[in-house]
């Protein structure tokens, strides 16, 4: 089970140009055309994309499994529950779900859920990692490090995926970094799924990115893939 760690959202949110990348992509994808209803999977700190998206839709959820205090923009309603156990009446004709099908235990199901929860002629954003630029292959060395194939998220969703039509748009996002111990510590949350592994090597982390990341940033590619019913 993949555990969310704030500490470490945070650290990355505030190295990264990432959600404004997103959040202009999903505007351009909306066309600025007014939809009924939007859910948004996973909320991370801060709502980011509701505060920009959700004056497009007449009603905008978010189900976020932690327990958020914090005020949202106006219209916005917030369900703290778990995607996979939730049930819900409502369908809507825009779901988002950025950067959270790492956390699911059951990606499948809460796929299937994803799609019948959606209307006809509806769409579901997926924001996940790629496997290009600088991140890929530094997951694949770790991989070798750990002597272990490191599957991609985005392998699997792709898998997921199969029979259905859907578009896949690539946006690079930065990270700035003031020095490879920072940069380390950034990519916490990326190795959440084995924290321990990765703290054990830093050392050798370190090296690789040493050796392998020119100029002051580190680039993701990050894969939108728009899939419609
Ligand atoms: C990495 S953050 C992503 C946040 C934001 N969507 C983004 O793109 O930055 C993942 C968020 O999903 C939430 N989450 C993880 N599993 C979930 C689940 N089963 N149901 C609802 N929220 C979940 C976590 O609590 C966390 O807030």
């Amino acid at each position: 089970m993949v555990k969310f760690n704030v500490k470490w959202y945070k650290k990355f949110i505030e190295s990264t140009n990432e959600k404004d990348l997103l959040v202009s992509k999903i505007s351009d994808l909306l066309e600025g055309k007014p939809q009924n209803s939007c859910l948004e999977i996973g909320l991370g700190i801060s709502p980011y994309f509701a505060q920009k998206l959700s004056k497009n839709f007449k009603k905008y959820i978010i189900v976020e499994k932690r327990i958020i205090k914090d005020k949202l923009p106006e219209g916005v309603e917030m369900i703290n529950d778990d995607w996979e156990n939730i049930k819900l009446d409502n369908k809507f004709d825009v779901i988002i779900a950025s950067h959270v099908i790492y956390y699911f235990n059951n990606k499948k199901a809460a796929l299937e859920k994803m799609f019948n929860t959606l209307n006809e002629g509806g769409r579901i954003i997926f924001v996940i990692n790629g496997k290009t630029s600088d991140y890929g292959p530094l997951k694949f060395a770790f991989g070798d490090m750990i002597r272990k194939k490191y599957i991609f998220t985005y392998d699997k969703l792709l898998k997921l995926l199969k029979g259905r039509k859907f578009r896949e748009y690539t946006l690079p996002s930065t990270i700035k970094f003031s020095s490879f111990e920072d940069l380390f510590e950034t990519l916490k949350l990326s190795f959440n799924s084995c924290p321990e592994e990765y703290e054990k090597l830093k050392g050798r982390i370190i090296k690789y990115l040493k050796e392998n990341i020119k100029g002051q940033s580190f680039i993701i590619d990050q894969k939108l893939i728009e899939v419609k019913k």
